[in-house]
């Protein structure tokens, strides 16, 4: 394993009490820093928190709500000084079935949690970024790292997930803008776009739909939660710094594009 340097830095990982969240929390911390997961899940989130030991912290917070993630900010500011990053990987699959089967309250949860969740996130965490120095190098331009977790979906765009899909392509285009948006400060913005990785998230997926996804990866295999974590830990740190608003692949080959 490669060493990251994330010394004395803090992360907020929201999604982070299971999956790939608490993966990139792990590595983080094995990497010098503290992390704060926001999940709706309260029991799980804490059970994560005390599993990764003293630098961990949990918040009970819904992502799809403004006051619940507004509210998250200042309790995580009360415990850490600054939200040098922020890893979006709370996601939701929604049904496996076709477009106009889509249950429609089903199909605005899923826009609820992926996209106007990641859209609430990042509103209310760049406000502290912006004002915040980087300690390195004192640039008063703010100081902050965004990753948002994608999917190859958002890309391709699978049969039998539309709302899925539709919400990963728009996570892919506001990493797009903001990265832009924000490119003369301190703050980088990027996305990954993993394929299939077995976590939690599977239960939510139909068996069809998972063999599907594996019979798309050139390279035969679910990818790991190690491997999404090792790229989102290196965007997380200060070395990333001339990338932005990119979407960086993780797909077995799938998506070479
Ligand atoms: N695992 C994969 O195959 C895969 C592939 C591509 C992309 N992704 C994306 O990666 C992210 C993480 O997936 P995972 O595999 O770790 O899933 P997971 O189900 O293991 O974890 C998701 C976490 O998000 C939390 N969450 C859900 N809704 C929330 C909300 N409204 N507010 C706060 N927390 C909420 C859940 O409680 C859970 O802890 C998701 O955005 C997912 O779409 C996963």
């Amino acid at each position: 394993m490669n060493q990251l340097d994330f010394a004395g830095r803090h992360a907020v990982i929201t999604g982070g009490a299971t999956g790939l969240g608490f993966g990139i929390a792990q590595r983080l911390i094995a990497s010098g820093g503290s992390v704060t997961l926001w999940d709706r899940d309260e029991a799980a989130a804490n059970q994560a928190a005390e599993a990764l030991g003293d630098r961990a912290f949990a918040l009970k917070v819904d992502v799809s709500q403004q006051p619940s993630v507004a509210k998250a900010v200042a309790a995580t500011l009360a415990h850490a000084p600054r939200i040098d990053a922020l890893v979006n990987s709370a996601g939701i699959t929604g049904p496996n079935v076709k477009l106009w089967d889509y249950p429609v309250d089903e199909w605005r949860q899923v826009m609820e949690v992926n996209i106007n969740g990641v859209f609430l996130c990042c509103r209310e965490v760049v406000g502290q970024m912006r004002k915040q120095e980087n300690p390195n190098n004192r640039d008063t331009r703010g100081y902050g790292r965004i990753v948002n977790i994608a999917s190859v979906a958002g890309k391709e765009g699978n049969p039998n997930a539309s709302a899925y899909s539709a919400s990963k392509a728009a996570v892919i285009g506001i990493t797009k803008s903001l990265g832009k948006e924000l490119a003369d400060t301190g703050i980088r913005v990027n996305c990954v776009t993993p394929a299939a990785v077995k976590t939690a998230i599977f239960d939510q997926m139909t068996p069809e739909h998972i063999a599907f996804m594996l019979s798309k990866i050139p390279m035969g295999r679910f990818g790991t939660v190690e491997e999404v974590a090792a790229m989102v830990g290196w965007l997380c740190t200060e070395d990333c710094s001339f990338s932005t608003g990119a979407v960086f692949d993780l797909s077995g080959g799938r998506s070479t594009y």
